[in-house]
């Protein structure tokens, strides 16, 4: 069949690109030329790009941008953030600018518990397993003690076993739920380590019970895995200010301060009650905080699904921010899950990874969380001040207006000339074309 092959990983570089762009690519000395052309000039770096994940080919690049002046809690920083998105890192810096005279931003963690799941089947009475656990927990404990030495030596560890009966939904199910202090690490690999031994543990400590049963001495452990949903380990982040001090707020829209604050509030009480515009809300608060978890080397699809998991906590998928006013002064807060690491996992390998973490300080986690919640607000501020007042396209487009002018291959002469044009006009494709044709 075309197309498929047999050992591709065993290929080397040279021979994969070959074999792709041979098989896939229209023009394949083109496309062989191109994928060979990414990589680094530095054989070490790109031994360590290529050392995570199969199959390799090239490197895929995206900008590595600063939104500066994120001040959070007095401390001012400059917030490396990987997108593609044109105007995220631009609507960030404005947000930022705009409350660092303010206060800048708040941010609280309110806990760090990390989760994980070992899922087994046992058919024996259910009130001898609640006889049995207070043993089989400490059991656990115990097993698993060489592995988590270290984690107790940096003050973490594990904090309790549970035990939790789902025999009612599915027939012999049970479900051990572990929680976890990993401290400054994210600590998937520790937490799933610690969940095998887990599990090799309930087997051997069922299996060689002589006062059991054959039938009660038969468990089967169907699977271990941390839970990327941890609904302790959040924090919170917030701007306040007197709306009487908030004039500027809209003025480039010839609003007034106190009208573009209800605007404000009513667009994110709907993006409380409204999925549809609750989606798209939490879309803009993420695409600031995907940007500093890709640029810090953390797992943005973990922080993902366990945001949206948050954020339908109640049985409705809501926003992540709420704004109000209260006794004059305007709240502007977002609370979600950040189980976030600032040491092991790809922030210490990644090249740029370590130099984000440099420009920011060297955090700790916790600190981390607080820069990312931050950053997710003041992205979200943006987005919603944008919206009830002059629209996004204005400042999309015109950040968008130089990926049209490369995309029309543009001279330098012409995209000056086109950035004075569009200043005050309407950027689109075809205006574009029609301005570089004229
Ligand atoms: C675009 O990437 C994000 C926004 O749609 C967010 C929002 O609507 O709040 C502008």
């Amino acid at each position: 069949m075309d197309g498929v092959i047999n050992g591709f990983s065993k290929l080397t570089k040279e021979q994969k690109i070959q074999w792709v762009a041979d098989n896939f690519a229209q023009n394949p000395e083109d496309m062989a030329r191109q994928l060979a052309s990414w990589q680094h000039p530095d054989a070490a770096q790109q031994k360590i790009l290529d050392g995570f994940t199969e199959n390799a080919l090239t490197n895929y690049p995206l900008p590595f941008s600063i939104a500066p002046n994120v001040m959070v809690n007095g401390k001012v920083y400059a917030v490396p953030m990987v997108i593609e998105e044109s105007s995220v890192v631009a609507a960030a810096s404005s947000a930022a600018k705009f409350w660092l005279n303010k206060g800048g931003f708040h941010a609280e963690v309110l806990g760090t518990v990390k989760l994980g799941q070992v899922h087994f089947r046992w058919h024996g009475d259910p009130k001898l397993l609640q006889q049995l656990f207070p043993e089989l927990k400490a059991t656990l404990f115990n097993s698993s003690n060489d592995l988590t030495t270290n984690m107790r030596n940096r003050g973490g560890g594990i904090l309790d076993i549970q035990l939790i009966d789902f025999t009612a939904e599915e027939p012999g199910y049970y479900q051990i739920r572990a929680s976890f202090e990993t401290c400054d690490s994210m600590g998937a690999n520790f937490i799933n380590s610690v969940l095998e031994r887990f599990g090799n543990t309930i087997e051997y400590f069922f299996d060689t019970r002589n006062d059991l049963s054959d039938r009660d001495r038969d468990v089967e452990v169907i699977m271990c895995i941390l839970s990327n949903y941890t609904p302790n380990c959040v924090v919170r982040a917030w701007v306040e200010c007197p709306v009487g001090e908030l004039e500027d707020l809209a003025r480039h829209a010839g609003l007034p301060g106190p009208e573009a604050v209800d605007r404000i509030c009513t667009a994110v009480r709907i993006a409380r009650l409204d999925p549809y515009r609750a989606t798209t809300h939490n879309k803009g608060i993420f695409n600031g905080i995907d940007a500093v978890i890709m640029a810090t080397g953390n797992d943005f699809r973990a922080i993902e699904a366990c945001g949206h998991t948050y954020a339908c906590r109640d049985g409705q998928y809501r926003s992540l921010s709420k704004a109000w006013v209260e006794n004059g002064v305007f709240r502007f807060e977002l609370e979600l899950p950040l189980a976030l690491g600032t040491v092991g996992g790809l922030t210490a390998l990644h090249p740029l990874a370590k130099r984000s973490l440099e420009i920011l300080g060297n955090p700790s986690a916790r600190e981390l969380m607080m820069i990312v919640a931050a950053t997710g607000l003041a992205q979200n501020f943006a987005a919603v001040r944008s919206l009830v007042t002059t629209g996004i396209q204005s400042g999309h487009m015109k950040m968008h207006l130089t990926n049209i002018l490369n995309h029309l291959g543009a001279t330098d002469e012409q995209a000056a000339a086109a950035q004075v044009y569009f200043a005050d006009q309407t950027v689109s494709f075809s205006a574009v074309r029609t301005f570089l044709q004229g």
